[in-house]
């Protein structure tokens, strides 16, 4: 641990199966802390070594035996025989990214004591939407059970309907909970809160809550998750970069983005960045009892995020400035029934009013990296397709 400062560079990241998981010099001494904890006799066998420009990838076998507290799994006793591929970038002779590929779910079975196992089963409340789905994927890919659960989802359940709550929680451990359609709507902490006394009482000992940033409306359901007795982590978020490729993807699409934002700053946020809170929230006992207050790493007004958008399409977006009453009145025309889309552009309105026009540190805090920049999602959403101008 003495030499880590002389092998690995201060702005270190790793980037594990679930993606990144540790960051700087402290990072990478938790994660080799954590796996020597985890496996006292660990053995790395290297098969292969390829050296190219500032990169080295590394083949090796992993063996040890599983015989202490790692990754979230109480110790088994069992042995461990892991294929594992190791990147490591450097900078100026020191490590500076590593990528390491392993098989996480062939680990978490090698831990687990057969079927029905004590893995932590884990329920995610709107699994499909935009941060449930992706909190989804990495539970799956480190190997722990979960269940995507909405009224569409595999796991039904309808926050208006409660005979779906307890046969959702049956067996659950832990709840990542999104309400829908906001925390700010009459009713909501009411219901969060009849849900969450619910789930504690069937046994879920933790809850992650996705909260709205400056909706007076949304404290009263993190006060009744807190009270709830589970233990609790609040990710607050500011409006988020997928609403731009997954909810208004269609207008953006045809070159207009009309919304009642003014010309306010907004440090738009990414749901990769708010999934890998969540995930570490989920699996990490060092955020229990933390709030954290994510936004982006910079301000922009929707003017420039369009202009962003546009960039990365090789398209203009145009950004058209709306009142909330006629923007509701678009969404009823898109289909949205008037009961919703009213409420929904109020809100809208209200959290685009100047209000949250700062940033917050809350990524760096839970994750030990910064947030990821708008232009880079809209560059990654357009490479994906999210606007894909070949089928206008
Ligand atoms: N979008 C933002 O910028 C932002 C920012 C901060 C906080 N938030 C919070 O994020 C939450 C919603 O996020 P979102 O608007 O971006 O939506 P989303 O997560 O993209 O999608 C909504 C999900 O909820 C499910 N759903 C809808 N009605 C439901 C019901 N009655 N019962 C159970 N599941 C239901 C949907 O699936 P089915 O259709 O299959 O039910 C879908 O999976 C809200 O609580 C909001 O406060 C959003």
């Amino acid at each position: 641990m003495d030499t880590l400062g002389e092998l690995v560079h201060a702005q270190y990241r790793y980037h594990g199966p679930a993606g990144v998981t540790a960051a700087g010099r402290d990072g990478a001494e938790q994660l080799i802390s954590g796996f020597r904890a985890a496996f006292s006799d660990l053995h790395a066998e290297v098969t292969s070594v390829i050296a190219q420009d500032d990169r080295v990838a590394m083949t090796l076998t992993m063996t040890g035996t599983h015989d202490g507290a790692g990754m979230g799994v109480d110790p088994t006793g069992r042995k461990i025989e892991m294929p594992v591929v190791l990147v490591s970038r450097f900078e100026g002779g020191l490590i500076i990214e590593e990528w390491e590929y392993y098989d996480a779910a062939k680990l978490r079975s090698d831990f687990a004591p057969g079927p029905g196992s004590d893995l932590m089963t884990t329920l995610v409340i709107g699994g499909r939407g935009k941060t449930g789905r992706r909190v989804c994927e990495r539970l799956a890919t480190a190997g722990l059970p979960v269940r995507a659960a909405s009224r569409s989802g595999e796991t039904r359940f309808d926050w208006e309907d409660e005979t779906t709550w307890a046969p959702a929680l049956d067996g659950v451990d832990a709840v990542y909970l999104t309400y829908y359609p906001d925390l700010a709507f009459p009713g909501a902490a009411e219901t969060v809160g009849a849900f969450a006394d619910r789930a504690v009482a069937m046994g879920v000992e933790r809850i992650v809550l996705l909260s709205g940033r400056g909706e007076e409306g949304a404290r009263h359901s993190e006060e009744r998750v807190k009270n709830s007795g589970a233990d609790w982590t609040i990710v607050r978020c500011a409006f988020f970069n997928q609403n731009f490729s997954e909810t208004f993807a269609e207008p953006v699409r045809h070159g207009v983005l009309s919304m009642p934002g003014g010309e306010t700053q907004e440090p738009f946020l990414d749901a990769e960045d708010i999934a890998d809170v969540v995930f570490a929230a989920l699996t990490d006992p060092r955020h229990i009892g933390k709030l954290y207050e994510l936004t982006g790493p910079r301000l922009l007004t929707l003017s420039q995020a369009a202009a962003e958008i546009s960039a990365a399409i090789g398209r203009e977006v145009q950004y058209l400035p709306t009142t909330s009453q006629d923007y509701a009145a678009e969404l009823v025309q898109s289909g949205m029934p008037a009961e919703e889309a009213v409420p929904i552009s109020e809100l809208i309105a209200a959290v685009l009013d100047g209000r949250n026009s700062y940033l917050s540190d809350g990524v760096q805090q839970a994750l030990g990296r910064p947030p990821r920049d708008f232009a880079d999602y809209a560059r990654a959403a357009a490479a994906g397709g999210a606007w894909d101008l070949t089928k206008l």
